[in-house]
């Protein structure tokens, strides 16, 4: 290899490398608003209870689809069930009994939107810091969010 390929090979290395470390969850995609107040702050009431993510409207659960159970049933298995149990932590939390904890709508946006959860809100930030894991985006549309969300209901999980 000439010295100047080899020199190449090292920058571009050095250029991997950096953009790898800004992934990084320290939180520096969300730089402080101007004033210096918290990031926290910048919340609102909303995403406060119910996160941040394409999900901008409370949804609640009506009464309980089977069908879309069984649908939620499927892409867990194949979608979450790699680092979720229902009963017991795992990866990552346990999530049988996840809608008691928090409102569908925040299960939702942390399906949608996870990177954005756990560098900018404050329970998915310290579930970072508890599991020392990321979520990765599954890639779900909102309507298999939604089957995944009926799944996890007390009556979903019985679903067979
Ligand atoms: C590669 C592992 C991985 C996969 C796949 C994954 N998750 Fe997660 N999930 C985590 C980790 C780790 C956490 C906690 C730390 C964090 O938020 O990064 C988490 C957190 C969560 C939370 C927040 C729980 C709480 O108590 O607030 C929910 C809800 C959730 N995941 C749902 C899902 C669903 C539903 C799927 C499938 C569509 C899924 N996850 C796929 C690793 C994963």
């Amino acid at each position: 290899m000439s010295s100047r390929s080899s020199l190449a090979c090292l920058s571009l290395a050095v250029v991997v490398a950096a953009c790898g470390g800004e992934r990084a969850p320290a939180g520096d995609a969300a730089p402080p608003p101007a004033g210096g107040a918290p990031a926290a702050a910048a919340l609102t009431p909303f995403q406060q209870e119910h996160g941040i993510g394409p999900v901008t409207a409370e949804v609640t659960l009506g009464a309980f689809d089977h069908e879309l159970a069984e649908e939620g049933q499927e892409l867990f298995a194949t979608k979450c069930s790699a680092c979720h149990k229902l009963g017991e932590r795992y990866v990552g939390p346990a999530l049988g009994d996840v809608l008691q904890r928090r409102t569908p709508t925040y299960v939702l946006n942390m399906m949608l939107n996870p990177q954005e959860m756990y560098e900018k809100h404050p329970v998915a930030k310290q579930l970072l810091a508890e599991y020392l894991s990321f979520m990765p985006n599954q890639g779900l549309t909102q309507e298999q969010a939604r089957a995944v969300v009926e799944y996890l209901r007390p009556e979903g999980q019985q679903v067979d």
